[in-house]
C-alpha cells in the first residue's frame, strides 16, 4: 500500500542554488483524522464529461448574467480591458483596513501566518483574510514572493482564480482579502474519498489546466499546484488560491521553490526553467487525483529528490492507458518533450486525447455540471469544509509600535 502523504507545505526557502535541500521541508500532518468523514457518495459522479442534455440552465439568462458580473467586476476593480492585464493597476492603497472587518475563525495556516474566516462589517459578506507576519516573511527570506503574491492576485482576473479585493498592513503583519470558498480543498475530498474516478479527476484537472493555460497566456507561473492550493466553490467548480510562489516571467527563473512532491526535475536541479514546472506538477496532481499518492513520494525528502531526478514512475494497471500517455508526456525530464511547453502550448494539453469529451467552451463558462457539490450552506460563512486549527491569540492592528520592515512591503 502506497504511503499518503499528510497535507503538505511547501518549501519555505528562497534558497542559493549552492545550498543544499532542506531535509525538514515535508512537515508533520496537520489534517484531523479523516476516517472520520465519508468519501463521495456514487451517485453524485457524471458519468463523464459529456453533459449536453444534463445542463437545464437558460443560455440566454445565464450569459446576461456573466456580462453583468464581468461588469460588475471590471468596475469594482478599475479595470480597463482594453488596455490589458499587465496595464492593470496594481496598487489599491488606503481601501481597506482592519476595521472593516469582524475575524471569525482560522481556515488554514501556513510557514508565515494563517487564513483567516473574517466578516465585513459593511456589507456582512464573509471574506478570506490571509495574514503574513513580517518578520516570519523576512526571516524565510520571502519579501519578493510575498509582494509578488500580492502583486499577481492583483493582476488575474479568471472564474478559475481566487479573487483578491484588496491588502493592507499594520506594523507586524500584511494583510489579502480575498473571497471566501466554502466548499474547501480539493486535497480534502481527495483524502476523503482515497482517489477520483477517472471522470472527477478530468473533470478538476480540465478547470485546472484552464486556470494554468490563463496564467502562462500572461507569463506568469504559478509554481505551487497542489491539491491543497486547489479550492472548491459551492458548485464545486475550482479556484487556484496561494500565489505565494507566483511569478511574473517572461524568459526564465531560477528560484527553487515549490512543494517537494510536485517540484519538477530542472527545478531540483537548479537549472533555468519556465511554464514547464507548472506542466509537470499538473501530471502529478492528474496522477495523485487517479491513484491517491504522488509518484515520487519518499517519507525523506532528499529520497523525493532523487526519485525526481530518476523520473521513473511506476503507473498501476488500473490506470486507463489514455492517461497513462498523459502522464507520460507530462511527468517527463525531456523538457522538448513535455507537453505543456512545446509550439502550441496548452493546446497540445488540451487536445490529448485523456481530454476528449471535454467541451472547453463549456467548461471555460462553468457550464459543465460539476461532480461533487460541496456539502454547504451558502452564503453564510459555512465553514464545515475546513479542518479545525488551534486559534491563536492575535496581535493585530497594535498602533504606535516601531516597524522596522516598513519599507519592504510599500505596496500594502
Ligand atoms: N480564499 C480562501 N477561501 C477559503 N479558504 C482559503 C482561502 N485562501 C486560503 N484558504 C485556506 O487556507 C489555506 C492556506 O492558504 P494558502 O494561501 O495556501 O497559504 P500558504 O501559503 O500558507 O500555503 C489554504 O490551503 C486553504 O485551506
Ligand atoms: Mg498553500
Amino acid at each position: 500500500m502506497p504511503y499518503v502523504s499528510p497535507h503538505r507545505e511547501n518549501l519555505p526557502m528562497n534558497l542559493d542554488p549552492h545550498i543544499s535541500l532542506p531535509i525538514t521541508a515535508l512537515s508533520s500532518p496537520t489534517l484531523q483524522s479523516l476516517e472520520q468523514h465519508q468519501p463521495i457518495p456514487q451517485h453524485q459522479l457524471p458519468p463523464s464529461l459529456e453533459l449536453q442534455h444534463q445542463q437545464q440552465i437558460n443560455q440566454q439568462q445565464r450569459q446576461q448574467q456573466l456580462q453583468l458580473e464581468q461588469q460588475q467586476l471590471q468596475y469594482a476593480r478599475g479595470v480597463d480591458e482594453s488596455q490589458g492585464l499587465l496595464h492593470k493597476s496594481t496598487t489599491s492603497k488606503g481601501k481597506y483596513s482592519l476595521k472593516d472587518f469582524q475575524i471569525l475563525r482560522t481556515l488554514g495556516t501556513g510557514s508565515f501566518g494563517r487564513v483567516h474566516l473574517v466578516r465585513s462589517v459593511h456589507n456582512g459578506r464573509f471574506y478570506a483574510m490571509k495574514a503574513l507576519r513580517k518578520s516570519q516573511v523576512v526571516k524565510m527570506k520571502q519579501v519578493e514572493h510575498t509582494n509578488d503574491e500580492r502583486k499577481m492576485l492583483k493582476l488575474v482576473d479568471l472564474a478559475f482564480v481566487i479573487r483578491m479585493w484588496g491588502t493592507f498592513q499594520d506594523c507586524k503583519t500584511v494583510f489579502m482579502i480575498m473571497d471566501y470558498i466554502e466548499g474547501g480543498e480539493l486535497f480534502s475530498l481527495l483524502r476523503k474519498s482515497s482517489k477520483f474516478p477517472n471522470p472527477v479527476a478530468k473533470f478538476y484537472a480540465a478547470e485546472v489546466c484552464l486556470a494554468l493555460e490563463y496564467l502562462h497566456n500572461h507569463n506568469i507561473i504559478y509554481r505551487d499546484l497542489k491539491p491543497e492550493n486547489i479550492l472548491l466553490d459551492k458548485n464545486g467548480h475550482i479556484k487556484l488560491t496561494d500565489f505565494g510562489f507566483a511569478k511574473e516571467v517572461p524568459d526564465v527563473t531560477y528560484t527553487l521553490c515549490g512543494t517537494p512532491d510536485y517540484i519538477a526535475p530542472e527545478v531540483v536541479a537548479t537549472k533555468p526553467y519556465n511554464k514547464s514546472v507548472d506542466w509537470w506538477s499538473f501530471g502529478i496532481l492528474i496522477f495523485e487525483m487517479l491513484t491517491g499518492f504522488t509518484p515520487f513520494f519518499d517519507s525523506n525528502p532528499m529520497k523525493t529528490y532523487e526519485n525526481i531526478l530518476q523520473a521513473q514512475v511506476t503507473y498501476p494497471d488500473y490506470l486507463g492507458s489514455d492517461v497513462v500517455d498523459l502522464l507520460q508526456k507530462l511527468i517527463t525530464k525531456d523538457l522538448s518533450n513535455r507537453l505543456g511547453n512545446l509550439q502550441n502550448g496548452t493546446d497540445d494539453v488540451k487536445q490529448h486525447e485523456w481530454f476528449d469529451e471535454v467541451i472547453w467552451d463549456r467548461l471555460h463558462n462553468r457550464d459543465i455540471e460539476t461532480p461533487y457539490e460541496p456539502p454547504i450552506q451558502s452564503g453564510c460563512g459555512d465553514t464545515s469544509q475546513f479542518d479545525r486549527y488551534p486559534e491563536a491569540e492575535l496581535d493585530y492592528g497594535i498602533e504606535g509600535v516601531d516597524d522596522p520592515y516598513d519599507n519592504l512591503f510599500e505596496e500594502f
